[in-house]
């Protein structure tokens, strides 16, 4: 296992000042006081990501969204002219939930040409216009005009769809491009839109938000916790060689960390398991990378080689996860209290061409769900922990710079709107 060195001159943490080097407080992740904030703060004001494009192959395609964190249910469509648009769950007659099929609180997806009250059968176009109402002339002065869906700032980048609750009398505080950065957006031109072997499960995870994107922001836990899924003599040398990311990168309030890559499928007979070499897949996904011609030079962007993976984690839950082999995915986290989120992973691979192909794609979102499983089973025994506040100061080391971030930047987001709010 190599060992990459430091920055050219002192530690990752030495780059970036402002984080620090001492201990962290971890109230921001057991504090119901500080999670009503981060609603109003941050998943109220930052452009949040609420899928692809995908989802909606056709005009009229549609899908709903429970939005927790956000106070509020989302219907995102497809309109007749083919754009995307989103709109609150909430008819405008008494207030029912728009779009839901058996479970009220369940997100449903679909093709209709007109959202219809299940109440009393007012109807919506795709462009959120009231279009009919039952016993229209029972009302006073109805002006159809006057009430429309309440929109949703909606903006596509790269096919993936944003969302931002800004009031919709207003623009939001930055535009999707100038919230991406650069550091996103030179991500443009990676071929997401030919990914379309999808795979995707959903948890509910007993711990804040922060701390499950935390389990992701470094990977010398890998070797430790991961120790019985990965081979004995791969952890192993992983472990004495005390793995280490080779690069960290900060922007704005998004991080990057790049891996090194492993060639499983050239080491020794041992480190693997039969059903990897009868898929040709596994630690870390399917052997045979596609050819996905040339990659867009904000992907690894320090050049590391041999390159495993890019992890960019896009504030506030969302996390695009590029692997040097050919595919991708995503990771989202979305609080429902200050100590329960729900968890979403997607694996994006190109079409299967054959069987094998399409085993190997199993095999690795079937390695992955184990993975997050462990992930998470240590989170919910660390949320109960730190509710206890025995401890709390709690130490990171410089493979924890990005963790310090996430949290300095939630802190400064809270900030930033109390002072707002107080009109300072
Ligand atoms: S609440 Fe929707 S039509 Fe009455
Ligand atoms: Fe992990």
């Amino acid at each position: 296992m190599a060992r990459f060195p430091k920055p050219a001159e002192g530690s990752w943490t030495q780059h970036y000042p402002e984080l620090g080097t001492g201990p962290v407080s971890y109230e921001d992740s057991i504090s119901p006081e500080i999670y009503e904030l981060e609603r109003q703060a941050i998943f109220k004001r930052a452009w949040l990501n609420v899928g692809r494009v995908e989802l909606l192959p056709r005009k009229g395609s549609y899908y709903t969204k429970e939005m927790k964190a956000a106070n509020t249910s989302i219907i995102v469509c497809r309109n007749t002219k083919g754009e995307v648009k989103a709109y609150h769950n909430v008819c405008r007659h008494r207030g029912n939930k728009l779009v839901w099929n058996d479970m009220p609180l369940e997100d449903t997806s679909g093709t209709c040409r007109q959202f219809i009250c299940k109440y009393h059968a007012w109807r919506y176009d795709l462009d959120g216009t009231l279009t009919y109402v039952q016993q229209e002339d029972e009302f006073f002065d109805l002006d159809k005009n006057r009430y429309g869906l309440v929109p949703v700032h909606c903006e596509v980048w790269e096919g993936f769809i944003f969302v931002n609750f800004a009031s919709h009398t207003e623009e939001p505080e930055q535009t999707l491009t100038e919230f991406l950065g650069p550091m996103i957006t030179n991500l443009a031109g990676y071929p997401f839109g030919t990914m379309t072997s999808r795979f995707t499960y959903r948890s509910e995870v007993k711990a804040n938000w922060k701390l499950y994107m935390d389990a992701f922001q470094e990977f010398y836990h890998a070797p430790v916790l991961h120790a019985n899924q990965t081979p004995t003599a791969y952890s192993k040398a992983a472990a004495q060689a005390g793995f280490e990311a080779p690069h960290y990168r900060i922007e704005g309030p998004h991080r990057l960390v790049s891996t090194s890559g492993v060639r499983v499928w050239e080491m020794a007979d041992e480190m693997r398991k039969p059903i990897e070499d009868i898929c040709r897949s596994g630690l870390f996904g399917p052997w045979d990378a596609p050819d996905l011609g040339q990659m867009p030079v904000g992907l690894n962007p320090a050049k590391c080689d041999p390159w495993g993976l890019d992890s960019f984690q896009l504030f506030p839950n969302f996390v695009i996860l590029f692997w040097g082999q050919g595919w991708y995915l995503t990771y989202h986290y979305w609080p429902t209290s200050f100590n329960t989120h729900t968890f979403e992973c997607t694996l994006y691979f190109p079409q299967p061409r054959t069987p094998r192909e399409r085993l190997g794609q199993e095999l690795a979102a079937a390695s992955f769900k184990e993975y997050g499983l462990q992930d998470a089973n240590t989170l919910e025994a660390t949320q109960t922990s730190i509710e206890s506040r025995a401890v709390e100061e709690f130490l990171l080391c410089d493979q924890e710079i990005l963790l310090r971030h996430l949290h300095k930047e939630t802190a400064s987001w809270i900030d930033e709107y109390q002072r707002k709010t107080a009109g300072v």
